[in-house]
């Protein structure tokens, strides 16, 4: 939206349609509908690559050598035990804390305790991306366990990141399609440009700040349910329908009352998420294995009712909001998954910034009472 003001000639609301900088880091390209990530587009890495060779891909610009993702798999391995501080600190939380305030915490907690978080050469930040890359699969299963009054599962290094996520949250390593699906999830959300948590990692960045600070920052925005807080918003609308057949009069209602419907629609894509397709191909997966028609035909009718009332189209919040159910995740844990996904995103971001640092510092119109001033106080 543009308006215009005395003072500025053009405010663009929510920075809509404003390049604010370069990256070589992911194109979104919505005429296409296409993504790339380094340019390679999503789909085929989504086909052919661990996300380990993503998370790579992300941060140095190619993918990995057979002995780089040897290097990359050793590191990761070696750090997935949960840190006895970060433990501590989560067993602090109530289990009534929000999820995503606990990865925000877990996040802070190991900035603090590591010694090079002041460190900001590319190195140091490459170190610190490896680790949260590995710890937060620990500290968002964990937290779905103690959430269930369950112990914590210590990782095995015989899995690889998707698999060992899913045995450190369940205490078993479901079906290879199941493993599948969530290696797919994670691929699609680790990158997407300037969307809002991104760019205020790089907002943060640019003040120099540290690598944790701005991660904890773009936690914080990923939580709201215009950004990341959707794939669990999702669910809540699924649970608020019930089945396929009020899902139109839901909808209408819903609409009557203003509402935004959660998992639709898209600040750059217009006629449909490029990610969309993928991940609907792993949900039908999904639900043929865990023999849920009933999600799948909610799931088609909300999605029809919509794009024939408002001809808006499902983002990637939609499809994986009840693959994720399927899984067994809970609904308050589907944006930490996204987080732990993003992180890589993220930190990637991070060391593009400071490769080439402006501090990111935008004007505002003002808009308040004109200059005045307090009366003169009262003489005795
Ligand atoms: N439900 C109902 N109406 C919608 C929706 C929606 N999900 N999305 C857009 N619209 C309508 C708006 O009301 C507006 O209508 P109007 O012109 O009559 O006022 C029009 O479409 C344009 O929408 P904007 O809000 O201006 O589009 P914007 O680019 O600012 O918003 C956003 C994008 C925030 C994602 C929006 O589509 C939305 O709120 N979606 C629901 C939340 C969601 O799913 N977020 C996930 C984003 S993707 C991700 O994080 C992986």
């Amino acid at each position: 939206m543009t308006t215009q003001t005395q003072a500025d000639p053009e405010i663009r609301k929510g920075l809509a349609g404003v390049v604010v900088d370069t990256t070589a880091i992911s194109k979104v390209n919505p005429e296409t509908n296409s993504l790339l990530y380094r340019g390679y587009p999503v789909q085929e890495l989504a086909a052919r690559c661990s996300f380990e060779e993503v998370a790579h891909l992300l941060w140095h610009g190619e993918l990995p050598t057979a002995a780089e993702l040897a290097d990359l798999e050793r590191a990761e391995r070696a750090q997935r035990a949960l840190a006895p501080n970060v433990r501590a600190v989560v067993d602090a939380l109530p289990t009534t804390a929000h999820p995503m305030d606990v990865v925000r915490t877990a996040v802070s907690v190991i900035g603090a305790d590591d010694p090079t978080t002041a460190d900001a050469s590319r190195a140091a930040n490459l170190a610190k991306a490896v680790r949260l890359f590995a710890q937060l699969p620990a500290v968002v299963a964990y937290d779905q366990r103690r959430r269930h009054g369950q112990e914590l599962v210590a990782p095995r290094d015989d899995l690889d990141y998707a698999a060992n996520f899913l045995w450190m949250t369940f205490g078993e390593v479901p079906d290879a399609v199941v493993v599948d699906a969530f290696r797919v999830s994670l691929i699609l959300y680790a990158e997407h440009s300037f969307n809002a948590s991104t760019f205020t990692a790089r907002v943060i960045t640019s003040t120099l700040s540290d690598l944790y600070s701005a991660v904890v920052g773009a936690i914080g925005a990923l939580k709201g349910p215009l950004h990341g807080g959707a794939n669990e918003a999702v669910m809540h609308v699924f649970d608020e329908i019930g089945s396929a057949d009020e899902a139109e009069a839901w909808l209408e209602r819903a609409l009557a009352e203003k509402r935004k419907i959660m998992g639709f629609g898209h600040r750059v894509y217009k006629n449909g998420d490029s990610r969309v397709p993928t991940m609907k191909a792993a949900l039908d997966k999904l639900v043929a294995h865990y023999d849920r028609p009933d999600l799948a035909a909610l799931y088609d009718a909300l999605e029809r009712a919509m794009v024939a009332r408002k001809n808006i189209q499902p983002n990637l919040d939609y499809p994986s909001g009840p693959a994720y159910h399927l899984m067994g995740f809970d609904t308050a844990t589907f944006t930490p998954l996204f987080v732990a996904s993003r992180v890589t995103g993220w930190t990637a971001h991070v060391m593009e910034q400071l490769e080439a640092n402006a501090l990111i510092r935008p004007l505002s119109a003002y808009v308040g009472p004109a200059e005045r001033h307090m009366e003169e106080p009262a003489t005795a």
